[in-house]
This record gives structure tokens, C-alpha cells and sequence, in this order.
């Protein structure tokens, strides 16, 4: 019962948060590298889908390996939101009520962010795998193709349709914008919580935390941006665009 006793401590929450935290990063950059294999071509980026789902068919069945990613994904995302909470709770019960009306500044301002951003994170992912994933929500239409006798979307497609729309490129960079202000406030209290930050380590610190949350928004809105510019063809001119070149 350490875990427990050591998890019921403030100190122990904010690393419950940090690694949950971190696990969720190093998914956000797995995520944006593989997105960026649209700019080598449908056949690439829809391949790469199948490959997702066929990594170690052999023991674990199709897409078994993404089934137990996205578990491990949410087991961290409903830890981060839960501890987030309880965090927020135990904080507001040690804090005297004085001391709570003289310092509504700087670090009530970053919380404040973190809590309306974090909110915007979660409604968009719910959305987004509707979306992209299940194809239940459609702005614009979701083709799915069979392979091995298995659903799965047709990624480039998908994307293309979708972002052709302005205002589905424009809500995707915006919340991308959102998690790039999460991610740099998140990377500040993880250092906090390690102890780490310090006057002449700062500086270093802060212009790795806006290059590591800047390089995720540039990358992940890079797509929706080439595909509502155009700059992205559409799968049919793509594939005229590659015969062309033979
Ligand atoms: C412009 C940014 C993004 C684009 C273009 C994009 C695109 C996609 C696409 C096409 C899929 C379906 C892939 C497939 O079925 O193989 C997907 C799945 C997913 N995306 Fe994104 N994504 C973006 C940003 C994000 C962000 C910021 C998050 C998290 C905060 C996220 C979380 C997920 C999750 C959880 C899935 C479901 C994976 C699964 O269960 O199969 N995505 N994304």
C-alpha cells in the first residue's frame, strides 16, 4: 500500500501527471511523424495505416498491438484528467482563503490555461476518433477499404476530403495551437516537479520547452494546412502527378 500512501501526497500526484504526461507526449510525436507521410503520397501514409495493424500479427491478431496501445493511452489519459482534478481539489484545501484572493497572477493564469486547453484536448480527441477513426462524425465523407477482411479508412482520402473544408483545417490548427500552449506550460511543471529548474538552467529550458511544443504545432497543422491550400493534391492528382514523373 506505499503506492497508495505515496499517490495520496501532492508530490506523488504531480508525478502521476508528469509521466502520464510524458507517455502522452511521446505519442503526440509517434502521431506527427507518421502524419507527415502524407507528404510522401497516398500509398505511403495508407500503407503505413496497414502497417499499424499488422505489426506482430502473428501473436497478437490484427491491429492486437494499436488495441493495446490505445488502452495503455487511455489508462493514461484518465489518470492525468483524474489526478489533474484531485490535485486541484487537495491544493485548494491547503491554501488559506487570503492567501487565494492576493495571488490571482502569473501561475493562477497558467493554470487557468491548462485546465480550458486540457478541456479543448479532450473534447477534440472524442471528436476526432469519430471522426477519423470510426467515421461516425462526417463533415466531409469517410471511405473505408477492406483489407485481409478488415475495415480500415482510407487515410489520405480521408484527409483530403476533410480539410478541403476551411473551417475543419481552421478548428484543427486552432486546437493544435492549444495543445502547443498545454504542452510548453505541461513541460515547465514537469521540471518544477523534478526538481529541476533553477535561475541558470531556465533560460536553456524554456527555449527547448518552445521548440519541442512550437515543432508539434508546425508539424501536426502542416497537413491540414497543405491539404485546405492545396499545396497537398487531391488523391487523384497525386497518383497523375507520380505517373507523370515516370
Ligand atoms: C492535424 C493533426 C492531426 C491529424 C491530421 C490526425 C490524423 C489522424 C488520422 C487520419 C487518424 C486515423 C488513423 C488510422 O485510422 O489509421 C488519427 C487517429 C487518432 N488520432 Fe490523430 N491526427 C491529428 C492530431 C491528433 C492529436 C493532436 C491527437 C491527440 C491529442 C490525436 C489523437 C489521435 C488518436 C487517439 C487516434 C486514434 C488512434 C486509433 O485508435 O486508431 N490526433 N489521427
Amino acid at each position: 500500500m506505499r503506492v497508495m500512501s505515496f499517490y495520496r501526497t501532492a508530490i506523488g500526484k504531480k508525478v502521476v501527471v508528469a509521466v502520464t504526461g510524458v507517455v502522452l507526449f511521446l505519442f503526440l510525436i509517434l502521431h506527427m511523424a507518421g502524419n507527415l507521410k502524407v507528404f510522401a503520397g497516398p500509398g505511403v501514409i495508407d500503407e503505413y495505416a496497414l502497417h499499424l495493424r499488422t505489426i506482430m500479427e502473428p501473436i497478437f491478431g490484427w491491429a492486437g498491438v494499436l488495441w493495446i496501445t490505445r488502452a495503455v493511452l487511455l489508462v493514461c489519459v484518465v489518470a492525468h484528467i483524474v489526478t489533474v482534478f484531485l490535485l486541484i481539489k487537495q491544493n485548494k484545501r491547503a491554501r488559506p482563503q487570503r492567501y487565494r484572493r492576493h495571488h490571482l497572477q502569473a501561475s493562477t493564469i497558467a493554470a487557468r490555461l491548462m485546465q480550458a486547453s486540457g478541456a479543448v484536448i479532450l473534447i477534440f480527441v472524442v471528436l476526432h476518433i469519430l471522426q477519423f477513426t470510426t467515421g461516425d462524425i462526417q463533415p466531409a465523407p469517410v471511405l473505408f477499404v477492406e483489407e485481409d477482411g478488415h475495415e480500415m479508412a482510407e487515410v489520405y482520402r480521408n484527409l483530403h476530403a476533410a480539410f478541403s473544408m476551411w473551417w475543419v483545417a481552421a478548428i484543427y490548427i486552432f486546437v493544435m495551437a492549444c495543445i502547443c500552449i498545454h504542452l510548453y506550460h505541461g513541460g515547465w511543471s514537469f521540471l518544477q516537479t523534478l526538481g529541476l529548474d533553477n535561475q541558470d538552467r531556465n533560460r536553456g529550458f524554456r527555449i527547448w520547452a518552445w521548440l519541442l511544443s512550437f515543432g508539434l504545432f508546425v508539424g501536426f497543422s502542416s497537413v491540414p494546412f497543405c491539404f485546405w491550400t492545396g499545396i497537398l493534391p487531391a488523391p487523384a492528382d497525386h497518383a497523375a502527378d507520380v505517373s507523370e514523373t515516370h
